[in-house]
């Protein structure tokens, strides 16, 4: 089946969809994004993604593409003629083009660019990998300072996966003036003695929007959360951690720089959180 992807107000192929090449997008990395998850061929929290979307285009001055209505209709209109049931929505707002290449942004009336597509991934929810938890490295965090806006400058996270890679891991947690940021694709989350220890929000990392509801259902449920700085060292010598996106929901992990978590298996909060997060988003669906 070839997946019909969304351009500029139109449904087609993914072989016949095109962008100018000189879409800002492309040549300055001009541009933000969004993830959503599909489980049972519903959305996971579209109104979180939804408002931060309209967040990064605020704080880089950049056009709304549609109204949020549209935008759910858009959403929903490619997980029915992609026939998703379980996987991904990527959708993404550039500057749009003006027909050449200048640092200066093309006048107010240029159009943003607005893309999205669907990725099919069956068993997102009942994962292998989250079942093996996963395996991370750290690394200096060395982005830009407005990791709060989701630009897709993702140059650096990509390479930090392929160091994780690399070196046998997974993923990489980023660690700047001696505290842990967070994942190149997540945030980052440790548990000692009940209490679940994460950085708090800031320019420094993307607010995310599993990490509001993974936090408000730990709330919820009586757990102990400290927002607060922490360092790798604290995180290695842990019970447990664990990250959250809406790519992976809660994902465990069990080994941080060759050191095993507890005793090297997924941990009981983060496997709760987890199952607690799917109920909850499923139910919330839309
Ligand atoms: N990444 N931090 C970073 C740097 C991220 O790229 C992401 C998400 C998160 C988690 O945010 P959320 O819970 O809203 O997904 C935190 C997406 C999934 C991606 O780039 O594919």
């Amino acid at each position: 089946m070839t997946r019909t992807v969304y351009v500029n107000g139109e449904y087609l192929p993914e072989t016949d969809a095109k962008i100018s090449i000189f879409d800002r997008g492309f040549l300055m990395a001009d541009a933000v994004y969004e993830v959503t998850s599909v489980l049972d061929g519903k959305l996971i929290d579209f109104e979180g993604h939804a408002v931060r979307l309209k967040r990064s285009l605020d704080a880089l001055d950049m056009a709304e593409p549609c109204t949020k209505d549209e935008l759910l209709d858009i959403h929903r209109k490619l997980v029915e003629l992609n026939e998703i049931n379980e996987g991904l929505i990527y959708l993404q707002v550039t500057r749009g083009s003006d027909g050449d290449r200048d640092f200066v942004f093309p006048s107010e009336d240029t159009a943003p660019t607005i893309v999205l597509f669907t990725q099919n991934k069956p068993g997102l929810a009942d994962s292998p990998a989250a079942r093996k938890g996963a395996k991370i490295i750290s690394i200096d965090d060395i982005r830009w300072g407005r990791r709060d806006i989701k630009t897709v400058q993702l140059l650096y996270p990509s390479m930090g996966k392929m160091m994780a890679k690399k070196a046998g891991a997974d993923d990489a947690w980023m660690i700047e003036d001696g505290y842990v940021t967070e994942g190149t694709s997540n945030n980052a989350y440790f548990v000692k003695n009940g209490t679940i220890v994460t950085r708090p929000l800031s320019n420094d990392i993307l607010h995310g929007i599993t990490r509001k509801a993974v936090l408000r259902m730990a709330e919820e449920a009586q757990m102990k959360i400290e927002e607060r700085l922490f360092t790798i060292d604290e995180a290695k010598e842990a019970d447990e951690a664990f990250t959250t996106s809406a790519s992976a929901f809660v994902m465990p992990v069990v080994e941080i720089d060759g050191v095993a978590l507890g005793d090297g298996t997924p941990g009981p909060i983060a496997c709760r959180l987890r199952e607690i997060y799917l109920e909850e988003s499923r139910a919330a669906a839309v």
